[in-house]
């Protein structure tokens, strides 16, 4: 059976959870071979058995998206064990866990910086590079920004701006690299059920409907929804689609002052 992704070695980073398990186990049924990346070994493992119950080819490699050597790691990986690399999910995040932007300490400040833009960069500059040497076939990138990168919401202010670097540097990688027949997109995902909102809602009790309220859908979203959209962005099915943001937010409204 032919999907979406076959015959396509694709890396996601943040794989042990949310977005980005999903996202393994999606692209493992539409025919992904899969390199899954992550700090939490266990937890990568744990991805990595459910990807080859269901049929799946997988690698797990351990991998701060902090760490240059460790994306390279990870690359070399898939192109040892494949050949090639065609494809990218960066979707490694955090929160800055609440705050008005003057309440924000310096060391959160860095660490949501470090991980949420210069860890994107790092991770496309290794895939980049991979994509590059193998000539006009290039490969698809695509990087997690948010619906917060756009909006300005309340809470949000440090975490959102790093959003919106990587909505910016999607957008210039593509005209950099289109040539190299590599395409690069942003998908910005509304409020999602994961880890992340469950901390959220535990600060802040009644957000998850708050949220879901700001969307015409009238929920927040699944993580299963955003990998749909991931999948098809990384797929040839989008082959003229580049420099774009995806809104995965069931449709949301401007934030309510
Ligand atoms: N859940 C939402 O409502 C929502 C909305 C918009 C955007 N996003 C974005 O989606 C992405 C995935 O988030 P999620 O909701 O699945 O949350 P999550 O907390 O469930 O998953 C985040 C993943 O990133 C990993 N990670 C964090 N820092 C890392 C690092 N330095 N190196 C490697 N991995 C690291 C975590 O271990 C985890 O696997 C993030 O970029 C997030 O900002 C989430």
């Amino acid at each position: 059976m032919t999907g979406l992704l076959s015959d396509k070695t694709v890396l996601i980073t943040g794989a042990s959870a949310g977005i980005g398990e999903a996202s393994a186990r999606l692209f493992a049924r539409e025919g992904a071979r899969l390199v899954i990346t992550a700090r939490r070994a266990a937890e990568l493992d744990r991805v990595a058995a459910a990807v080859r119950a269901d049929g799946g080819e997988v690698v797990a490699v351990p991998a701060d998206t902090t760490a240059p050597d460790d994306l390279r790691t990870a690359v070399q990986a898939g192109v040892d064990r494949w050949g090639r690399l065609d494809g990218a999910l960066n979707n490694a995040g955090r929160t800055q866990g609440g705050g008005r932007l003057a309440d924000v300490d310096e060391d959160t400040f860095d660490a949501v910086l470090t991980v949420n833009f210069k860890g994107v960069w790092l991770a496309m500059r290794a895939e980049i590079t991979a994509m590059t040497a193998q000539g006009a076939t290039g490969g698809s990138i695509v990087n997690v920004a948010s619906i917060g990168g756009t909006l300005g919401a309340p809470s949000q202010s440090i975490y959102g701006a790093t959003k919106a670097a990587v909505i910016s540097m999607s957008r210039a990688a593509a005209a950099e690299y289109g040539r190299d027949g590599i395409r690069v997109n942003a998908i910005a995902p509304g409020a999602t059920m994961t880890d992340m909102m469950t901390a959220w809602q535990q600060r802040d009790p009644g957000v998850l409907d708050r949220l879901g309220g700001l969307a015409a859908l009238g929920r927040v979203g699944q993580p299963h929804e955003i990998a749909e959209a991931a999948a098809w962005l990384l797929s040839d099915r989008a082959g003229f689609v580049t420099g774009m943001t995806l809104g995965v937010d069931g449709g949301a409204a401007p934030w309510p002052h």
